[in-house]
C-alpha cells in the first residue's frame, strides 16, 4: 500500500473503531499529519483523560502509552511499535529509587513521566518538562528525589533554592549529546539566532541559551517571538510544527544528533497495522497500577 492508501484505510478503520490518534512532537511529519492531536507530554496527557473514544493509538514511546492506559483504564490503548522505548526510562529501576528512599525517608519522590511503571508506583508524584518546577515547589518535603533525568532535575534546582534535590543518574542520551560547542559553532554561523533548548539538555548548553523549555512552550515562544531565526536544541520533529506555524521564520537544528530513534519507529503502516489487529494493547501490571495512576492523578491536580 501506497501512503495515499494507507492513510485512507487508517482514516476508514479510526471511525469504525472509534479510534483516537494522539503523537508526540517528536513523531515523523506524515504521522504528525494523520493524529487528532499533536503535541508535548503533558498535552497528551490531558487529551487522553478527556477522551471519548474506545481506542487510543498513541504515536509515541512506551512511557507515554502506558501514562495514556494509566489514566484510561477501561481504553484500549495501542503503539504501532512496541520497541518503541525511552533509554531514559530504562536508566533507573524501582529497586535502584527503592535503596534511595531508604536513604533518605523524608524525602519525596517526584517522578518525570519518562519513566518505567514501577518507578511512577514508587513515587509520590509525577511531572513532565512543562511543570517539572511547580511540581516540585509543590511538595511539603524539603528534600525531593529526582527520576530518572539528572538534566531536568538540575534544571529545576536552579529555580528552587530552598530545597535539596537528589538526583539520580538518568539522562536522555539525545539531548545529552548537543554540546556547548555544537552552540558556539552553529551561532558562530547566524548570529541573530535565538537559541532555544529542552530541559534535557545538560546545564552548560542550558546555560548558553536564550529560552528553555519542554517541546510546547519552545514551539509557542518561537509563535510569540519577534525573531526570525532560531537554533534548536530538541529532536528534529518539532521542526514539522514549527514550520507549519511560522511560515515567515526559519529554525536550525543545533546537531545532526538530535533524532531520537526509538521516536522515528512509528509509521504510517505501523498505524494502520495496529488499528487493523489491535494486537497486544498495552497492560498494567495490577500490583502496581494504582499507586503508579496515583501519581499522575496528583500531578493532573495540581497542573492547570
Ligand atoms: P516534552 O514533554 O517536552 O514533549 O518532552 C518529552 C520528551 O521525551 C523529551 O525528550
Ligand atoms: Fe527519551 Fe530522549 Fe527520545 Fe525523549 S528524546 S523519548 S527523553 S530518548
Amino acid at each position: 500500500m501506497d501512503d495515499y492508501a494507507l492513510i485512507s484505510s487508517i482514516t476508514k478503520l479510526k471511525s469504525q473503531k472509534n479510534a483516537l490518534i494522539l503523537a508526540h512532537n517528536y513523531q515523523l511529519p506524515e504521522v504528525q499529519e494523520i493524529a487528532d492531536y499533536v503535541g508535548d507530554s503533558l498535552s497528551l496527557c490531558k487529551l487522553a483523560i478527556n477522551s471519548k473514544e474506545d481506542i487510543i493509538v498513541f504515536c509515541g514511546v512506551r512511557f507515554m502509552a502506558e501514562t495514556a492506559k494509566l489514566l484510561n483504564p477501561q481504553k484500549t490503548v495501542l503503539l504501532p511499535n512496541l520497541s518503541a522505548n525511552c533509554p531514559m526510562a530504562g536508566m533507573v529501576d524501582r529497586n535502584d529509587l527503592r535503596k534511595l528512599k531508604r536513604r533518605y525517608s523524608d524525602a519525596k519522590v517526584v517522578c518525570y513521566v519518562n519513566s518505567n511503571v514501577e518507578v511512577k508506583a514508587e513515587s509520590h508524584i509525577c511531572c513532565t518538562s512543562s511543570n517539572a518546577i511547580d511540581i516540585v515547589h509543590s511538595q511539603s518535603s524539603d528534600r525531593i528525589i529526582f527520576v530518572p533525568d539528572r538534566n531536568l532535575g538540575s534544571y529545576v534546582e536552579k529555580y528552587i533554592s530552598t530545597k535539596e534535590i537528589i538526583k539520580m543518574e538518568g539522562y536522555c542520551p539525545v539531548h545529552a549529546s548537543v554540546t556547548l560547542e555544537d552552540v558556539y559553532r552553529e551561532k558562530k554561523e547566524r548570529p541573530n539566532a535565538k537559541v532555544l533548548v529542552h530541559p534535557e539538555c545538560t546545564s552548560d548548553v542550558r546555560e548558553a541559551a536564550d529560552f528553555i523549555g519542554g517541546t510546547e512552550s519552545i514551539i509557542q515562544y518561537a509563535i510569540a517571538s519577534d525573531d526570525r531565526e532560531f537554533l534548536i536544541g530538541t529532536e528534529l520533529g518539532v521542526l514539522h510544527r514549527l514550520r507549519n506555524s511560522c511560515p515567515d521564520k526559519e529554525f536550525f537544528m543545533l546537531s545532526d544528533e538530535l533524532v531520537c530513534p526509538d521516536m522515528k519507529k512509528i509509521s504510517l503502516k505501523s498505524i494502520y497495522n495496529a488499528l487493523l489487529w489491535e494486537e497486544d494493547p498495552i497492560k498494567i501490571d495490577e500490583d502496581i497500577y494504582e499507586q503508579a495512576a496515583d501519581s499522575l492523578h496528583k500531578m493532573l491536580s495540581i497542573t492547570s
